[in-house]
């Protein structure tokens, strides 16, 4: 038997990488560039749907947006019919992406009742179908993005990972949870090894990714090759220097120049006011967690309208900052060394966060 190649190592990265979630509404890719710069090893653009795809949709043709100075970028798509998502990828293919992933995770009803996203778990044997069309349409590396099961009466994750595996797809991430979880649910380590341990294409283990410690946690209890940040990536794109260095210190100086540029990138590519604003409001309130005196600015950002008013803002903090001689971001360190975030119920987002997902497909079949 002839062992495959790491992919990882075809995509000139490391066999052990760290990787920024796709995110829809969030990682696009002025986010993407402020992460690549703090060291994720790939990144990927937001959930693309297929039939939004073949309908050439110039809300997915816009979300494909890639910046000149992205040397490695993913992109992911779902989709409801080993068809659509063949014909959807071959399109993909001949695009500028370095990896393909499909998404078989997302949980969003709207998605969901769609046929696409974590729906498509629940039958193992036409994962198999679609991962083996999407293969015969495309030589880049291919992975698939799965939950571990539906609900609790119908955990397919190891018949998922076995398909998806024969079906030759190059690796498998897994979110923790199932479709039926919400975020308060733990993540489920021991069923991310038994699928790790059943295959043998590499996995990434996603879920609960805030810090240095989770991610070893989770390499350590599950045997996975790397690991996939996503909540852990928002306000706090210094994750990825985390993991890789162990310095959590966040630096005044260092955060402002990360959030103006943030804030410039957003600016050029979407223009000052409108929806390019709301999405870096999104973002600025959750970079000021961690800084004294961040519950009033981010009273104050919920009334501006434009970039120009929230960098203000911004500016003015940090110049309050410098004069309390604050120089470094504090966190919340837990007693029972959980990660930082996790327990924050602020933090502790529901799926309602995940809107904007498959926005693409609305928009293209209304
Ligand atoms: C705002 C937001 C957007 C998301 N968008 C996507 C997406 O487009 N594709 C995807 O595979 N997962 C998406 N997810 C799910 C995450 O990638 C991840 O699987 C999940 O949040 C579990 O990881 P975590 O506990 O570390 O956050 C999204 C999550 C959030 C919070």
């Amino acid at each position: 038997m002839t062992t495959k190649p790491n992919p990882f190592t075809r995509l000139g990265i490391t066999e052990s990488p760290v990787i920024l979630a796709p995110l829809a509404g969030v990682s696009d890719h002025p986010f993407r560039r402020v992460c690549t710069g703090l060291g994720a090893d790939l990144t990927y653009v937001e959930m693309l749907s297929a039939t939004a795809l073949l309908f050439d949709s110039p809300r997915t043709w816009s979300m494909m947006k890639r910046h000149e100075s992205e040397k490695i970028l993913g992109v992911q798509i779902t989709g409801r019919s080993v068809e659509e998502l063949a014909r959807a990828v071959s399109v993909l293919d001949k695009q500028n992406f370095e990896t393909i992933d499909l998404n078989m995770g997302c949980p969003v009803s709207k998605v969901v009742k769609s046929g696409c996203g974590s729906s498509l778990i629940k039958d193992p044997e036409n994962v198999f179908r679609i991962v083996k069309a999407v293969r015969e349409s495309t030589d880049k590396p291919l992975s698939v993005k799965i939950r571990l099961g539906w609900d609790k009466q119908l955990i397919t994750g190891l018949a998922v990972a076995d398909a998806v595996e024969k079906a030759g797809a190059d690796w498998l991430t897994v979110h923790g949870r199932l479709r039926n979880d919400d975020y308060s649910a733990p993540v489920d380590l021991e069923a991310i090894a038994a699928i790790k341990r059943s295959i043998s294409i590499p996995v990434i283990g996603n879920g609960n990714i805030f810090s240095r410690a989770d991610a070893i946690f989770m390499k350590e209890r599950t045997r996975v090759d790397g690991v996939m940040v996503s909540r852990g990536a928002l306000g706090n794109p210094w994750a990825f220097r985390e993991i890789a260095t162990g310095s959590s210190d966040v630096e005044l100086e260092e955060w402002l120049i990360a959030v103006r540029n943030h804030l410039t990138w957003q600016q050029e590519e979407y223009g000052d006011q409108g929806g390019g604003a709301v999405c870096m409001r999104k973002h600025l309130l959750w970079y000021v967690r961690g800084w004294p005196g961040a519950r009033k600015v981010r009273e104050q950002m919920t009334q501006v309208s434009s970039l120009t008013g929230a960098l203000d803002l911004i500016e003015q903090l940090a110049e309050h900052l410098r004069s309390e001689r604050c120089s470094i971001r504090q966190e919340t360190v837990l007693e029972t060394g959980a990660s930082r975030f996790q327990f924050d119920p602020k933090w502790d987002m529901d799926r309602s966060l995940d809107r904007g997902v498959g926005d693409d497909l609305m928009t293209a079949i209304q």
